[in-house]
C-alpha cells in the first residue's frame, strides 16, 4: 500500500517484440488495472533479458519499442510508474541480499530454469539460475501486492512468496507479501507450429509466433501456415486438437467471442476459414495499438521523458525498501 492505494507490479522483458499471446495475456490487462485505488508500476526488464545472450543495439531498441508499446496499449504514464529495470540500481542491490536468503534446491525446482537452461545448453549461466530472485526483488522494492502475471510465471510468484515470508521471519517485517493475479481469460496462447508450446517471442521459428506490430500480410501468412490436424472439424478440445483449440482461442480473445459462439461461426467449414478468420480478427484488433505505436516511435524524446519520469519515480519507492533493508542487515543506510 501507498497511500492508501494498492500496489500492482509487473514486468515483461525486452527479449524481442511482444507477441499477441504476450497482448492477450499481459499487455491487455495492463492499463485495465489503473485506478482510483491502485497505483501500477510496469517495468521494461532487461535485467531479466541478458539471461540468454542479446545484442546491444537489439536491446536497446526493444527496450525502447516496449515503452512505446506499453503506452500504445493504454498504459497511462502519468498514472502509473512505467520504468526500464536497469535505470533503477536498487533491483540489483536488493537481488543481492535476497540471493543470500534463497535456498539452491528451491531454484533448482523452477520449470522455467529446467526449460530455459535445456533451450540454451551452451550458456547456463547464474544468471539463468538466480532469475526468480532478481523477479522477487522487482517485486518486494515495491511493497506490491498484486503481481499480474502469466500462469507460466506462477511459480516465481511463489518462490517470491516464500523468500519475503522467510526473510520477514528473520528481519522483521519489512516486505508486503504479493499476491498472483492471473486473469482467466486468454492466459495461454500457444505457438503456431507447435500447439503444446507456449507461443514465444524468442522463439527461433518466426512463423510460430505472431507479433503486436507484424503487418497484416505477415499475419496472414502466419495463420495460414499455423498447424491444425487432419480430421477437419472446428470444435474446441484442446486436448486432442491443439491446434485448431489454439485458434479459437485467439479468435474468442479477439472478438470477445464466446467458445460456443466461435464454434457456431465456424461450424461446417474448413481450417482454411479459420485460419482467415482468425488472421482478420487479430489484424482489426491490433490495428489502432500499431497505429499509436508507429506515432509513437515517431517522438522518441517523448519516450526518453517518459523513462526519466518512470525511473525517478520508480527508485524513490525502491531507495525506501532497500533503506529499510540495509539497515535490517547491518549496512549503514
Ligand atoms: N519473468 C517475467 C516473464 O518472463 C517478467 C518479469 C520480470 C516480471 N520481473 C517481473 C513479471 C516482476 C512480474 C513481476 O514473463
Amino acid at each position: 500500500m501507498e497511500n492508501g492505494k494498492k500496489i500492482v507490479l509487473s514486468g515483461i522483458q525486452p527479449s524481442g517484440i511482444p507477441t499477441i499471446g504476450n497482448y492477450v495475456g499481459a499487455l491487455r490487462n495492463w492499463p485495465l488495472l489503473q485506478g482510483e485505488d491502485r497505483l501500477c508500476y510496469y517495468c521494461v526488464a532487461n535485467l531479466h533479458a541478458i539471461t540468454v545472450k542479446q545484442d546491444p543495439d537489439v536491446l536497446r531498441q526493444n527496450t525502447l519499442s516496449l515503452v512505446a508499446l506499453l503506452l500504445a496499449c493504454g498504459v497511462d504514464p502519468k498514472r502509473s510508474v512505467v520504468f526500464v529495470q536497469s535505470d533503477v540500481k536498487e533491483h540489483c542491490e536488493l537481488s543481492w541480499v535476497l540471493n543470500c536468503s534463497t535456498y539452491m534446491g528451491e531454484l533448482g525446482r523452477m520449470t522455467q530454469f529446467k526449460d530455459k537452461s535445456s533451450k540454451h545448453a551452451d550458456n547456463i549461466n547464474a544468471g539463468l539460475f538466480t532469475y526468480p530472485v532478481l523477479m522477487a526483488a522487482d517485486i518486494l522494492l515495491y511493497q506490491s501486492d498484486i503481481v499480474p502475471v502469466g500462469e507460466d510465471q506462477r511459480q516465481h510468484i511463489e518462490i517470491c512468496r516464500d523468500i519475503a515470508i522467510r526473510f520477514n521471519k528473520n528481519h522483521g517485517d519489512i516486505f508486503t507479501i504479493p499476491e498472483g493475479y492471473t486473469p482467466k481469460v486468454g492466459a495461454r496462447v500457444m505457438s503456431l507450429q507447435n500447439p503444446a508450446q507456449k507461443m514465444s517471442k524468442s522463439d527461433p521459428n518466426p512463423n510460430g509466433f505472431a507479433s503486436i506490430i507484424d503487418t497484416p500480410e505477415a499475419i496472414q501468412k502466419k495463420f495460414r501456415k499455423a498447424v491444425t490436424d487432419c480430421d477437419g472439424v472446428v470444435r474446441y478440445d484442446p486436448e486432442n486438437k491443439p491446434g485448431v483449440s489454439n485458434l479459437l482461442a485467439i479468435y474468442t480473445s479477439f472478438t470477445g467471442m464466446s467458445m460456443a459462439e466461435a464454434e457456431a461461426r465456424f461450424a461446417g467449414e474448413n481450417y482454411g476459414a479459420l485460419k482467415n478468420g482468425t488472421a482478420e480478427a487479430v489484424i482489426e484488433g491490433l490495428k489502432p495499438i500499431q497505429a499509436e505505436y508507429s506515432r509513437l516511435m515517431g517522438s522518441v524524446d517523448y519516450l526518453h521523458e517518459v523513462m526519466e519520469d518512470g525511473a525517478r519515480r520508480a527508485s524513490e519507492a525502491a531507495a525506501r525498501t532497500v533503506k529499510r533493508v540495509y539497515a535490517a542487515m547491518g549496512f549503514n543506510a
